[in-house]
């Protein structure tokens, strides 16, 4: 099983982005992973809609009356992809391990327990502070990913971070190797250029070929409660995210026991299809749907549109040269795009809107 801690005591540069969604992609190329929100934000709980009763809190402390283990906190988010959720009251855990002993290995004596389960890989999100929670990250890591928005400022703290990696492996003894990863990428912005290039000057093999781009998509899914691939697949954020997999892929050591049932998933497979967003500014809605031609009228989970400040959207996918009909259902009302004028009446003497792509 790889290791791998996400961590930057920098707030905001991609962490659980990252966590989230490489977990997911891995988990998309036949990988089994488990996912473990360590910070008390719990924002890869609550990113994944998982409401759980305990969580790592319970592995981790010793003074909890309601003591777990790992397993028992596991929770199963799709296929291939189980997540150890975090909560608040992890915080505590500071004060907790204040004056303990080997207070640096408490996650890896929870993650002992299952070195032997058939998990190919375990994503750690950090928390943004170098405290004890990122020490016990980093001591029960083989790899750390550093996420890095090309910022002066995230740039600067950088080599607290390394310092303590590099002080963990000396003073401890353990192996474990570190890669930056470039997030949040925006390339309209010259000075990301220069930082880019400077990092990869001083990193060099140290550092992803795979950089992650700004991309909407990657802030939605958050709120729509998913990973981006279960979102839109086709986004920018998705194809980023899973050609940061095949990077890590690449790296698996030879003959490492892995059940490798490749699905070739997205860019090998993809047909050409346009990306059009429908959108409807509905502010008091509580649930919005988008159905049509395209999903052949289904108002299941994927037709769900996500609510962006009153304003709801959904991108699709759709082929181009063709016409589709749709409609929107608003709590449960079924209604014609009000700001399309292009519409035609149906079989139930209502108004579909219309498409042309
Ligand atoms: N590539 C991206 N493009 C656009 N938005 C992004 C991207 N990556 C992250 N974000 C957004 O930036 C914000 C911060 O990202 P994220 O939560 O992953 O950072 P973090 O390092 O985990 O933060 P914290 O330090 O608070 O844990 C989120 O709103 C997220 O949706
Ligand atoms: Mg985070």
């Amino acid at each position: 099983m790889r290791i791998i801690s996400i961590a930057n005591q920098k707030g905001g540069c991609g962490k659980t982005t990252t966590a989230v969604n490489l977990a997911a992609a891995l988990a998309a190329n036949g990988r089994k992973v488990l996912l473990i929100d360590f910070d008390p934000q719990a924002h890869a709980t609550v990113g994944l809609n998982i409401e759980a009763k305990k969580n790592i809190y319970h592995c981790l402390s010793k003074l909890t009356p309601q003591k777990a283990a790992l397993e028992d906190i596991i929770v199963n988010v799709s296929i291939n992809l189980d997540l150890a959720p975090s909560n608040i009251i992890l915080t505590t855990i500071e004060q907790e391990l204040a004056n303990e002993i080997g207070r640096e290995n408490r996650l890896q004596e929870t993650l002992s327990a299952i070195s032997n389960s058939n998990y190919d890989y375990a994503i750690i999100d950090c928390p943004p502070n170098l405290g004890i929670l990122t020490v016990n990250a980093i001591c029960a890591s083989n790899e750390v990913i550093i996420p890095v928005e090309p910022s002066r400022f995230s740039v600067e703290g950088l080599g607290r971070l390394i310092d303590i990696i590099n002080l963990i492996k000396e003073r401890l003894e353990h192996r474990v190797d570190f890669k930056v990863l470039v997030t949040i990428f925006d390339s309209r912005l010259k000075y990301g250029f220069k930082i880019l290039a400077d990092l990869r000057n001083r990193f060099r093999e140290s550092m992803f070929s795979t950089i992650i781009h700004v991309n909407v998509k990657l802030k939605e899914s958050q709120s729509f409660g998913s990973s981006v691939f279960d979102f839109d697949k086709y986004s920018r954020g998705a194809k980023d995210y899973y050609s940061l997999s095949k990077e890590m892929i690449k790296t698996e050591a030879q003959g490492e026991p892995l059940k490798v049932k490749i699905q070739e998933l997205i860019e090998e497979h993809l047909p050409k299809l346009a990306e059009i967003t429908v959108k409807l500014n509905l502010p008091g809605a509580r649930e919005v749907y988008v159905a049509g031609d395209f999903n052949n009228w289904r108002t299941d989970k994927d037709a769900a549109m996500a609510d962006n400040h009153g304003s709801w959207i959904k991108s699709l996918r759709l082929e181009p040269g063709q016409q589709y009909r749709y409609r929107f259902i608003v709590d449960g009302k079924w209604i014609t795009d009000p700001e399309n004028p292009f519409q035609e009446k149906n079989p139930y003497g209502e108004f579909d809107s219309l498409l042309k792509i």
